[in-house]
């Protein structure tokens, strides 16, 4: 469990990883927006295969770690990033500070979830 564990927060996070560069470096060709979303959920839905493989597959209690604090922080930005992505287009007079906010949050999820596999590899005595 371990092991798919942190096989599937690496993959989400590269996949996350794109789907930003997708948005930074990719924003004139006409395809972005579409694969800037695909990426997005494809990196949440493997962040929650992480999360349900490790929380089924573990004994003892559950967020008794830092490690699983930052965890539950990153699940959290996880639902709310793509949310905010989509609701600038719903609430379009309020797009400018819904975007930002998408950005902001976007940019803390990448970070946190880089810091976590920093500490995920640490708790199990790799790093
Ligand atoms: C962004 C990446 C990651 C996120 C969001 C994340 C999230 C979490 C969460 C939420 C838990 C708590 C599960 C529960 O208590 O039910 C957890 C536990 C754990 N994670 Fe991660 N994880 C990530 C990456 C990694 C990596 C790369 C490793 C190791 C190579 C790792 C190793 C562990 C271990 C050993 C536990 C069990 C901790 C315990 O004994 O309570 N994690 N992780
Ligand atoms: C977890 C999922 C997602 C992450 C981590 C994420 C992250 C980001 C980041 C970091 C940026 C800013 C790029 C930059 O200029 O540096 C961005 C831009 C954008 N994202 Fe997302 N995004 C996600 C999901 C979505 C979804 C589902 C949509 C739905 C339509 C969306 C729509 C947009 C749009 C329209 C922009 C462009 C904003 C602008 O023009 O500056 N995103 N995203």
């Amino acid at each position: 469990m371990f092991h798919f564990h942190a096989g599937f927060m690496g993959a989400a996070f590269a996949v996350l990883l794109s789907g930003w560069l997708v948005a930074r470096y990719a924003r004139r060709r006409r395809w972005w927006l579409r694969v800037h979303r695909g990426l997005a959920y494809g990196g949440v839905f493997m962040v929650f295969a992480g999360f349900t493989v490790m929380s089924l597959g573990k004994t003892g209690g559950h967020f008794r770690v830092p490690h699983a604090w930052l965890g539950a922080a990153v699940l959290a930005l996880a639902v709310a990033t793509p949310v905010l992505g989509n609701l600038q287009f719903v609430f379009r007079e309020k797009m400018k500070g819904i975007r930002a906010a998408h950005r902001f949050s976007g940019r803390v999820t990448l970070g946190l979830m880089g810091i976590n596999i920093f500490s995920g590899l640490r708790l199990a005595g790799l790093l």
